[in-house]
């Protein structure tokens, strides 16, 4: 199986889903990572299922039921992606990047990318939550690699600011507590101590398996993005203990109400301008 993007499920996805929401005009996207679901519970709007889409994947290869909910804040259509693909799932990068871009076909000009990370700068520790200023991609790939297709932007797209500055502000202003760099490892495995040191001499202030292939994309393709990380844990060797994907999910519950308010905010906030 080719890793590479494949143009023509794109495509098929794109038309599926134009046929399930004819009218949809979403202004904006949210891709919801590790932990975050409950942060959109009580949104109402309409659901429709990965399995609907071609493109995503088997059902139950991501763990939990991947969704889509269209909803409304203050009068602002938002599509919310629940459940992401990763690129260690090993089935290339067509379904890690079908977010984004089902969001540019349906219209959608802005993405808040959400994930759980560690923390490696001292004043990241659990339950923080960082507005991602700037990315490092330790993936090992990138999604672009590959006959250039011009529906995702140029062949050599500038990254001078893929997360928008007042984008950044919103997040701050909205409760986020901090910026920061993050880097995007593959996974599945966490890090060692050795790694961590290396990332955080090279600059990197939290570290993840996500959301870089997504930046990448929509800020190809011309969209504004926003990253907003819940940091679950110290990364390895600064944690004094081992690290397990539930104890991530254990901090990202304990933080939700924080997670939830900052999320709210921002999307307040971006339904207000849109108004003006
Ligand atoms: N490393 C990589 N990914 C993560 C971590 C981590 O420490 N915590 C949550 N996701």
């Amino acid at each position: 199986m080719s890793t590479l993007l494949n143009p023509t499920t794109l495509a098929s996805a794109a038309t599926a889903l134009k046929s399930i929401w004819p009218e949809a005009k979403p202004k904006a996207g949210l891709v919801l990572g590790s932990g975050w679901a409950e942060a959109v519970s009580g949104f109402q709007g309409q659901e429709c299922s990965y399995e609907q889409i071609p493109g995503f994947g088997k059902p139950g290869v991501m763990g939990h039921a991947g969704k889509l909910l269209a909803t409304e804040i203050d009068g602002m259509e938002v599509f919310i992606f629940q459940g992401r693909r990763h690129w260690y799932e090993g089935e290339g990068w067509t379904p890690v990047i079908l977010p984004i871009y089902l969001l540019n076909a349906m219209g959608a000009d802005t993405v808040l990318l959400t994930n759980a990370s560690g923390g490696i700068r001292d004043d990241l520790g659990p339950g923080s939550l960082m507005a991602i200023s700037d990315h490092i991609n330790m993936l090992g790939s990138n999604p672009l690699i590959g006959p250039h297709h011009p529906t995702l932007g140029t062949r050599f797209p500038d990254q001078s600011e893929v997360y928008r500055k007042p984008l950044r502000e919103k997040l701050l202003n909205a409760g986020a507590d901090a910026e920061g760099v993050y880097i995007a490892t593959s996974g599945p495995t966490f890090e060692t101590p050795a790694e961590i040191n290396q990332y955080k001499a090279m600059g990197a202030d939290a570290v993840g398996m996500s959301t870089v292939p997504e930046a990448i994309v929509a800020n190809a393709m011309g969209m504004q993005v926003a990253g907003l990380s819940c940091v679950c844990n110290w990364a390895a060797g600064i944690s004094k203990v081992p690290l397990t994907h539930e104890d991530v999910n254990e901090t990202a519950a304990a933080t939700m109400p924080r997670m939830k308010s900052v999320l709210t905010n921002f999307l307040k906030t971006l339904a207000g301008e849109g108004r003006q």
